[in-house]
């Protein structure tokens, strides 16, 4: 099988490359000159662990290609996966601009019957405007099948979800199609779940509007775990043993990121409003995940007051550990609000930083060592659960920091530690330790 892959971003770099692992010939065609040079030179345009070296292997064995040419990538291809970009409109909707034009170049260039395979996330329906296009355009001798075939990969864990991802869904209106699919995909021995294109459309959407609403759930009882005195690392440990919960994706912090919850929940909001269905649990998980990007700042203020000049390290400006995407990060909207207070940042990540500097440039320092975030810090900020961070000595606070004040957004000490350390230590959904002493045991203390 020919197989090409239209988009060498994260999904397409991972597809391309895990296929090509499998034993599959793939050609994986891009528009931006930059990102073909350094892949046809075996280097990674993105952080994924483990992708360059599977994209190095498979070009050496030939399994793999890289090209600009619509030419080269489409017309003799058996199989053509879309894995453009779908970024949101600012009225919340899905720009489709990508996609329409990647369905044009595909029509113009196909020469033979094709598979066209949808793994970008698009809103339900978008695949039959893709064979519309695709049907309007071809030769009428070429035969070309559209089939939804969406992703669940986790940045910072794409390569790995691609091996051990917990299903494969393949949407398609004709069996054969969909058997040709599975074909591809046999190799892996996961799950596949075979069924019709909206569904399997509706399928993407509501896995990550669940999972966001599944954080916005724990991050409420979080809150109210802090008014009432429980824990909620105890609280989520305790209702995981329910399978019907699970133990996954209950970790409470300052809420959600990234390139997919935020803009994928304010995509099926604006899909439920297109067709008149105020999707009210889901409008009022998004409200929650904003509010909770705010909790670090509203907590230093009401610890220390005004924040004007005081020294801030952020520790962590990726979305998330292991990738060095800052799309929609927490510490986009927590660095925005300091600036506002008027302190002054200087943020440490171990790899996002370039991509950070992007979007933020001189409004703030740059750290590439926690230490030096630190230095003579009024207070600190933990934003993203780097091992770097969590792993750390504890006793490093007072040794850099003007005061050893912690707010961690991400829950990344035990009480039990940091309770032998003079820290004072706010997070979410605990109890704050003041001086290293826990709040009831806390007299009147002069900060
Ligand atoms: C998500 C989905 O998991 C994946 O299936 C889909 O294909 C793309 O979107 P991703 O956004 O890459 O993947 O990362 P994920 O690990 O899901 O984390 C998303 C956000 O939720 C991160 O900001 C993370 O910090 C946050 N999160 C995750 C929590 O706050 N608590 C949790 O328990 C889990």
């Amino acid at each position: 099988m020919k197989i090409t892959v239209a988009g060498a971003g994260y999904v397409g770099l991972v597809t391309s490359a895990g296929l090509a692992e499998l034993g599959h010939s793939i050609t994986c065609i891009d528009i931006e000159k930059e990102k073909i040079d350094m892949l046809q030179n075996g280097l990674s345009p993105i952080y994924e662990p483990g992708l360059e070296l599977l994209i190095k292997k498979n070009l050496r064995n030939g399994q793999l290609k890289f090209t600009m040419s619509p030419d080269q990538a489409y017309s003799a291809a058996d199989i053509i996966f879309i894995a453009v970009g779908t970024p949101e409109e600012k009225d919340g909707s899905v720009d489709l601009k990508y996609i329409h034009v990647v369905s044009h170049t595909i029509a113009h260039y196909i020469k033979k019957d094709v598979i066209v395979c949808t793994k970008s996330t698009v809103p339900v329906g978008t695949n039959e405007l893709i064979k519309q296009i695709i049907q309007s355009r071809k030769s009428t001798s070429i035969n070309a099948e559209v089939v939804s075939n969406p992703e669940f990969l986790r940045e910072g864990s794409a390569v790995l979800d691609f091996f051990q991802g917990d299903r494969i869904v393949i949407g398609a209106d004709n069996p054969e199609a969909a058997t040709i699919m599975e074909q591809i995909y046999l190799p892996l021995k996961i799950p596949i779940i075979k069924t019709d294109i909206k569904s399997a459309e509706m399928i993407k959407y509501t896995s990550n509007a669940f999972l966001a609403t599944k954080i916005s759930f724990i991050n409420e009882i979080a809150n109210l775990c802090e008014k009432v005195g429980a824990n909620i690392e105890e609280v989520a440990y305790g209702i995981g043993y329910d399978k019907r919960i699970g133990h996954e994706f209950l970790k409470a912090g300052i809420g959600y990121g990234g390139s997919c919850f935020p803009k994928d929940t304010r995509a099926l909001v604006q899909l439920a409003g297109n067709v008149k269905y105020p999707f009210e649990l889901l409008e009022a998980a998004i409200k929650v995940n904003n509010h909770q990007q705010s909790l670090p700042v509203l907590k230093a203020k009401e610890l220390l007051g005004s924040l004007k000049n005081k020294r801030v390290a952020i520790l962590g400006l990726a979305f998330k550990p292991d990738t060095d995407d800052v799309r929609e990060a927490a510490s986009l909207i927590i660095i925005k609000e300091l600036l506002e207070e008027g302190a002054l940042v200087r943020a440490y990540d171990p790899i996002a930083i370039p991509n950070a500097k992007k979007l933020l440039g001189n409004s703030i320092e740059y750290a590439y060592n926690l230490h030096y975030a630190l230095y003579e810090a009024d207070f600190a900020i933990i934003v993203t659960e780097w091992e770097q961070i969590k792993h750390v000595r504890l006793d490093i606070f007072q040794t850099y920091m003007k005061e050893p004040i912690v707010i961690d957004g991400r829950n990344c000490y035990s009480l039990e530690e940091i309770e032998k350390y003079p820290i004072t230590y706010l997070s979410i959904g605990r109890q704050g330790v003041y001086k290293g002493r826990p709040k009831d045991e806390m007299s009147i203390i002069n900060f």
